[in-house]
This record gives C-alpha cells, sequence and structure tokens, in this order.
C-alpha cells in the first residue's frame, strides 16, 4: 500500500499516515548547517560534522522508534488536554496528519479537536540555523486558549562521549537563558568557541532548560509534566541533560491563525572574544543577536523560505527531463538530484542507519557523488575535489575516510583498499567534462595534509594510477589490498576472532590476491587520464596510459574471463572467486558491470555474453543481485562478505550502488530497453505502491533491497546515504537519455526504450542553455543531429562560438 504521494508541481512528497513502515526523512540545510528529520519530527542538527558539532540529541534505534526530534506541543488550557501535531512524541490520533517533504524542508502538521497546527522546518541559505515555523488555526465556532511548547535536548557536542561518558557528561552542562533567549553553552567555559540557541518570537510564558524538571521524574517526551500541568518551571540546567524548552500562550478567536517562530541556532565567536565582559563566564552574545533578532521576524522568515525555493529552481534548473515515464521524471527532475546534493554532504554519515558517529567521509564514496552532483555546483564539487586530493598518501594511496569538519584522513579504517586512488580520477575527469576548468589541475594539493608536500593535482592522478602499476599480481591483475569497491570482500584478513574488524585486520602478506573489479576500473581510469593527457599536450603519457590500460585490458582477457562472464578475484591461496568452478558465488555483478561499462569485450561478444549471464542468474524482479549462488556459510578466507546472512548487504543482496554499471554496460550493447528495465526495477518512485514490502522512503534510493535468498526479499534498508545516487542519475542521464558530459562539450547519444517516441530536455552547460528534443523515426540507437537547424557530423554538440546562450538541438533516432 501506499503511505502518501507525489507531489511533482510542489517537489514535495506527501505523507498522509504517520506510522510509515519505517521514519521516512529528509535533510534540512545543504551548506554548513544540517539535520535530519522524520515525518513525525524526529531527528537532530549538526555543524557540518555528525560526529564532532552535534547540536541535538536522537536515540537510534529506540523503542518506540525515531525518538529524540523537534518537538512541539499543543495544549487546550481549557481542558488541560494536550498533543503534538507531528504525532510523535504523544502519539494521539489526528486528524489531517500530513507531511510535506520538500527541498530543504519539511512541513508536518495535522488538526486535533477543531485546533490545526503545522510546523515548517527549514534552513535558510547561508545561516547556521533551523526555523520552527509554526502556524496555529481555531477552526472551533468558541475561543480557544493554547499553549504552545517547542522542546529541543541539546547533545554536548561530540555525539560519540555524549552517547558513552556518562561520569563526566552529568557535569558539564551548562546554559544560560537572556531575554527570552536560551543559550546552550557546555564546554565553552574551555575550550569551545561555540554554543547553540533557542529562541522564540512571542514573549515566552515560561522556559526550561533542565530535561528532568521538564519532563518530571521517569516521565518519557510523550507526556512531559510541565505539559500536562500547563507551565514550565524556568528551570536552568547544571550538568545533567540541557534542554530547550520554551511556552507561548495563544488565545485564537473562532476562525483565528496565529504564527510563531522558533529558531534553534548554532554560533561560533572569534576565540578572544568569547566572554562578556571580558573576565567574566558570560558568553558575547553580541555577534550572534542581530542573527536572533532577523530570524524572529516572520517577514524575514518568509523571505528566506522564498530564497530556499528559488536556490533550489536554480539547483534543479541544470537539468529536467519530460520522458514519457512519469518515475524517470520525477526522480532525475527532483529527487535523484535532491538525493546527490544529501550523499554530496554527507557522504555516508548521518541518516537513519548511519549513526553520524562511525563514519567521516569516504574517498571512494565522496569521489563517486560527484557523478551526479558535479553539475548542480561545481565550486563545491571543485573544494572538495581538492579536500579529497589533500588527504592522499604519498604513495598514491588514500586514507579510506576523511573527517570533514578538521579535513583530516582519519586513521580508524586506515587504508589500503586498493581502488581507492582510481576514484580521483574518476571523479577529477566528471568535474573536467562538466566544467572544462582545466586550471584545477595545476592547483597545488598537499600530500596527507602535510605542508610543504603541494604539487599539482595532476600530480595526484598520476600517483593514483601509478599507485596499481606498483602492486599488481601474480597474473598481473591489480592486488585487492584490504577490499576493493566491495567493502566485504576482504582476501588478506582470515578472521575467526568474534568482533574483529574485517576493514582493520590484515593477517596475510597481500603479495597472491587479486581484483578483476580494480582491473576493470584501472583500464576505464586509464582511458579518462589518457584522454585528459593529450588534452594537455603531454602526448607520451597519454600513450603511457593508453598503453597500460590496454595491456590490462589484455590480462582481463587472459585471467580474468571464465568462460561466459568476467571473474571476480582471486584469493590468497590463488583461486578464484566468480567463476563457474566455484561452488558458491559463481559469478558476481561488480566485474562483469564495470568491464563492460569500461567496454572490454564490446567487440568479441564477452560483453554481451557476461551481461547476459548477469540477466540470467544475478537479475531478480526487485533490482539486480551482488552474486550468486550466495555464500551459505562463512568462508574464513573471503572476509566478511559471508558473514552477513544469504540475501544481505554484499553477501547476494541487491546493492543498488551497482545496478547502474550493468545499465550503462547494456547501454553500451545498445540495449536501451533492458537498460530501463533494470533501472525501473530499483526506482523508488516506482515501487511506491509496494510500500509495505519496500518500507524505506519511495522517494530516494536505499543503498539495499534484500536479494532472492533473504526471507524479506524486496525490502530496502539503508536509504539515502548511497552511492546508488550518484550511479543512477549518472546511468539514466547520462547514458540512458544520453545527454553525456564529455572533455570536448555535450554529446547526446541517448539509448532509450523502442517504444519511447522520445524525449525532450533542457541542460545548462559551461554557460549555455540546450533545449534538446529527441524523437524516434527507427527503433535503433543511430543519431542525426541538427544544431540551430544545422546538421552536425557525429553526436558532441559544438560549443557556440558566437556568444549564443541559448542552443536548440534536435535528434533524430532511427
Ligand atoms: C558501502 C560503502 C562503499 C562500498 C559499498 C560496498 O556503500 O560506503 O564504500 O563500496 O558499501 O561494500
Ligand atoms: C560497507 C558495507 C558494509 C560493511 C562496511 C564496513 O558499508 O556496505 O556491509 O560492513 O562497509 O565498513
Amino acid at each position: 500500500m501506499k503511505y502518501g504521494y507525489f507531489d511533482d508541481l510542489h517537489r514535495e512528497y506527501v505523507i498522509t499516515q504517520p506510522d510509515t513502515p519505517l521514519p521516512w526523512i529528509n535533510y534540512l540545510g545543504c551548506q554548513a548547517y544540517f539535520g535530519i528529520i522524520s515525518n513525525t519530527a524526529g531527528g537532530y542538527s549538526f555543524y557540518r560534522d555528525a560526529r564532532l558539532r552535534r547540536i541535538s540529541r536522537y536515540r537510534y534505534n529506540n523503542v518506540p522508534m525515531d525518538f529524540g526530534g523537534r518537538y512541539i506541543y499543543l495544549r487546550d488550557d481549557d481542558s488541560g488536554e494536550f498533543w503534538s501535531p507531528s504525532w510523535q512524541p504523544t502519539r494521539h490520533e489526528l486528524k489531517d496528519y500530513s507531511c510535506r517533504h520538500g527541498m530543504g524542508y519539511s512541513v508536518i502538521g495535522s488538526t486535533y479537536s477543531g485546533i490545526e497546527a503545522h510546523t515548517r522546518y527549514f534552513v535558510p541559505i547561508d545561516e547556521n540555523l533551523e526555523i520552527w515555523q509554526l502556524t496555529v488555526t481555531n477552526h472551533r465556532d468558541t475561543k480557544a486558549s493554547i499553549s504552545s511548547f517547542a522542546s529541543i535536548e541539546f547533545c554536548l557536542w561530540d555525539a560519540q562521549d555524549d552517547a558513552t561518558n556518562f561520569q563526566r557528561n552529568f557535569n558539564t552542562g551548562q546554559v544560560e537563558v537572556e531575554d527570552g533567549v536560551i543559550y546552550h553553552k557546555t564546554e565553552y567555559r574551555e575550550r569551545r568557541d561555540h554554543f547553540a540557541w533557542f529562541a522564540c518570537s512571542e514573549p515566552a510564558a515560561g522556559f526550561d532548560t533542565q530535561r528532568e524538571a521538564f519532563l518530571g521524574k521517569y516521565r518519557s517526551w510523550d507526556k512531559p509534566a510541565t505539559v500536562e500541568a500547563g507551565q514550565l518551571t524556568n528551570s536552568i540546567a547544571h550538568g545533567w541533560q540541557p534542554i530547550g524548552a520554551h511556552q507561548v500562550k495563544l488565545e485564537l478567536a473562532p476562525g483565528e491563525s496565529r504564527q510563531l517562530v522558533f529558531v534553534l541556532g548554532y554560533h561560533e565567536n572569534p576565540s578572544a572574544q568569547k566572554f562578556d565582559p571580558p573576565h567574566s563566564q558570560t558568553i558575547n552574545k553580541k555577534l550572534v543577536k542581530p542573527t536572533i533578532a532577523r530570524y524572529l521576524d516572520l517577514n524575514n522568515v518568509e523571505d528566506a523560505f522564498q530564497k530556499l525555493q528559488q536556490h533550489w529552481n536554480n539547483l534543479l534548473g541544470v537539468f529536467q527531463v519530460n520522458t514519457p515515464d512519469v518515475h524517470t521524471n520525477r526522480m532525475v527532475n527532483i529527487w535523484n538530484a535532491y538525493q546527490c546534493m544529501a550523499t554530496f554532504n554527507m557522504s555516508r554519515s548521518a541518516s537513519l542507519y548511519e549513526s553520524g558517529i562511525g563514519r567521516g567521509l569516504g574517498f571512494r564514496d565522496s569521489n563517486q557523488d560527484l557523478l551526479g552532483f558535479v553539475h548542480m555546483v561545481p565550486t563545491r564539487a571543485r573544494e572538495r575535489i581538492l579536500d579529497l586530493a589533500a588527504t592522499q598518501l604519498p604513495t598514491g594511496g588514500a586514507y579510506h575516510q576523511y573527517q570533514p569538519l578538521t579535513k583530516r584522513g582519519n586513521n580508524d579504517i586506515g587504508g589500503g583498499f586498493n581502488d581507492d586512488p582510481h576514484w580521483l580520477i574518476v571523479g577529477v575527469s566528471a568535474y573536467l567534462k562538466e566544467t572544462g576548468d582545466w586550471s584545477i589541475l595545476d592547483e597545488p594539493v598537499p600530500y596527507d595534509n602535510e605542508p610543504g608536500s603541494e604539487q599539482p593535482l595532476y600530480d595526484h592522478l598520476q600517483r593514483s594510477f601509478n599507485y596499481t602499476l606498483d602492486r599488481l599480481g601474480p597474473h598481473g591483475l591489480p592486488l585487492i589490498g584490504r577490499a576493493d569497491w566491495n567493502d566485504c570482500l576482504n582476501l588478506n584478513c582470515f578472521s575467526e576472532t568474534p568482533g574483529q574488524s574485517f576493514q582493520i585486520t590484515t593477517n596475510k602478506d597481500g603479495k597472491v590476491a587479486e581484483s578483476v573489479f580494480i582491473a576493470g576500473l584501472m583500464v576505464y581510469s586509464g582511458q579518462e587520464l589518457a584522454a585528459i593527457a593529450s588534452r594537455r599536450g603531454l602526448h607520451a603519457e597519454a600513450e603511457k596510459y593508453r598503453g597500460e590500460s590496454a595491456r590490462m585490458e589484455a590480462v582481463i582477457r587472459e585471467h580474468g574471463w571464465d568462460g561466459e562472464w568476467f571473474l571476480r578475484a582471486y584469493d590468497d591461496f590463488g583461486n578464484k572467486l566468480g567463476s563457474k568452478d566455484c561452488d558458491e558465488g559463481k559469478i558476481f555483478i561488480e566485474s562483469n558491470g564495470f568491464c563492460t561499462l569500461a567496454g572490454i569485450g564490446l567487440e568479441d561478444g564477452r560483453a554481451a555474453s557476461a551481461l547476459a549471464a548477469v540477466g540470467e542468474r544475478l537479475a531478480t524482479r526487485h533490482g539486480i543481485v551482488v552474486q550468486q549462488p550466495a555464500y551459505s556459510k562463512y568462508y574464513m578466507q573471503w572476509g566478511e562478505i559471508s558473514s552477513y546472512p544469504p540475501g544481505y548487504k554484499e553477501n547476494a543482496g541487491i546493492f543498488c550502488h551497482v545496478n547502474p554499471w550493468v545499465m550503462i554496460g547494456e547501454t553500451r550493447l545498445g540495449h536501451g530497453d533492458l537498460a530501463h528495465d533494470y533501472y525501473s526495477r530499483i526506482n523508488p518512485s516506482a515501487r511506491e505502491e509496494i510500500g509495505d514490502l519496500h518500507r524505506c522512503e519511495p522517494y530516494v534510493y536505499a543503498q539495499m533491497i534484500a536479494g532472492k535468498d533473504a526471507p524479506s526479499f524486496g525490502e530496502a534498508k539503508n536509504s539515502w546515504l548511497t552511492g546508488t545516487a550518484a550511479w543512477n542519475y549518472y546511468a539514466i542521464v547520462q547514458w540512458i537519455l544520453g545527454i553525456r558530459t564529455t572533455l570536448d562539450g555535450l554529446q547526446i547519444s541517448p539509448v532509450i526504450p523502442t517504444n519511447w517516441p522520445g524525449f525532450t530536455a533542457t541542460r545548462s552547460y559551461r554557460g549555455v542553455t540546450y533545449q534538446i528534443t529527441i524523437d524516434r523515426a527507427g527503433p535503433g540507437n543511430s543519431i542525426a543531429l541538427t544544431i540551430d537547424g544545422l546538421t552536425i557530423e557525429g553526436s558532441v554538440v559544438p560549443p557556440p562560438t558566437d556568444g549564443r546562450k541559448e542552443v536548440t538541438v534536435k535528434g533524430v533516432l532511427s
């Protein structure tokens, strides 16, 4: 069944039932201040880094689900009855409940006992704060006396410590309250220069800052003692659990509507100006007060919301398409692009499944995320590339992750994932194809953030590629290291100890196990790097990369081909993985997807054979699984992969991230019907009707859908933060619709379903708007292009030389 519907006109998903199968979330903020918000107002906020600068507290994996949030309560001061218009935390039966998740905002509300209330939550552009804009309307025919309470539980900044180090935490909590504004300043007295603040647009009838005073002993958020009693207690927190709570009393005539604004913000003071007066312990509020005042004014709030809307109009306006398939349109035009912003910002750090504590930004992940993001804000993509490259090690290898706040490589997961360096080439290449900004290659970038070690970015790409040349195994294939794209293929970790990390433990010398996937990736990155080198006039070097790429392709043909499909790897014993000779795990998606994406075997039938095998053995109606047969038991010599029960995650789950590699491979074979069919199987919008099975949000991709070996076949998990977002966007836009960025300009080369009569699209590219119309005259994929009425050769649209800012492209497929 469905739990809501798409409102494409407003770019919203409207949830009409609060008890969705799982919390369905949205992201607030897209620059430095971020929050996640569920359809019942659960979630939390942070500044830049979900672990190190957590602003509000959240209870992961709680009972009931999804606890800790931006909670508003209303209380009928005549009857004493109270409820939450967002359903949680009181969970009253509400009338007309809805949650509209939109681009950077969510509006949640309902009607209860004749009182309608909606809260619009959003983060204004360029500000480090969030607005809760509450509208309350009295639909009764009598006047209503309503108290509204807004509450937030503060996190003591380091989310990991906050959840564990209670012997300290229960002593450090501090607040100030001044002019009705609550300031959370734990640790401000010592080394922190930042604090949070919580303000309210109306004179408050009371506040609380101590959690127990607000909730009462042994009570939870569903029944705070103060809300029940109708009066906050003006408590000041010393230690324990600082919160912010405001109470506002409203007298509403019949039909009357009122708006209130609550604002939660984050502020950093210059360290020399922390206190006012200087030798006191009181926060200097001079610098933050103008911001507070600005957003307590409803007109400014409205302006800020309009600015946010405009921001998203601009971002999404870069590419819009109109095809015969509604699911394609709404994902490409709205939700998939939007999800790409979230993955760009968060990498894999903060979602309902990623606690924000465990992982920083991944080197491999963030580079791939650029594929779906670079067209929206190229300047931020540029900055990200330089940040990532600065964490690269002098060997060309990479820390697997870095902390967004410090921009330093984080050694928690270490390095030595031998695919990592190549993704930098992929990311930089995507940037160059989008922008034509060759200057990025000359930017001096350090290694391992070591001052003095700066080299041009181009040098980093060279080392990335050479990294693999220096690490070839017995068959001449790349050594896998700790793992390749598949984090769970840990062929150098034989672990028998429960809880031991598969990613950090290496107890083999690493000189035998090889990856056919990295080989395919290297063929691809070699071609990309060669193209970049030629464009820079480095012809000999380009030749070298082309040569290495071709040599590796030959090695794949000889040692990476299993007869009908590409092998996956050789393990530490030199045994094959992903071969017909294996008992389980006979065929894997990654090597077959990536090798065909890279164009290997297009001419000699191997690509066609490999993808036919994928279709036959791995494809299911819910998507393509990682491998078959699933591993039915634990194989110590292959690492984490078989630690998962069959059908989940890397053990034969439908890992949506890699499905697009097969889609792209199919387009390279000219199979538009199949490519789009695969695309549709995992398209969340197309799965909306099976909400009870799919369970995750129908508007964003999930990392994984349980595979056919799992009892819950078809159930999605780990929505939002996944490489699936960027890769699906890239596959549908650049390969199926075929509107592809190249170093030389925009290429138009669709491989669409045969029954599509065509489509239209608008693309802003390097300062020019391309109005594109594709018509189908025959069932094939050859295209005849006219540009502003003139026929051109080939499929790459030459950039206008006469300063035109708008170009009309017509393509006829036959
Ligand atoms: C997760 C990781 C990604 C990895 C994938 C497969 O999505 O973030 O880096 O490639 O799993 O293991
Ligand atoms: C990736 C994989 C996950 C694995 C993790 C280890 O996220 O998807 O299965 O446990 O990496 O870091």
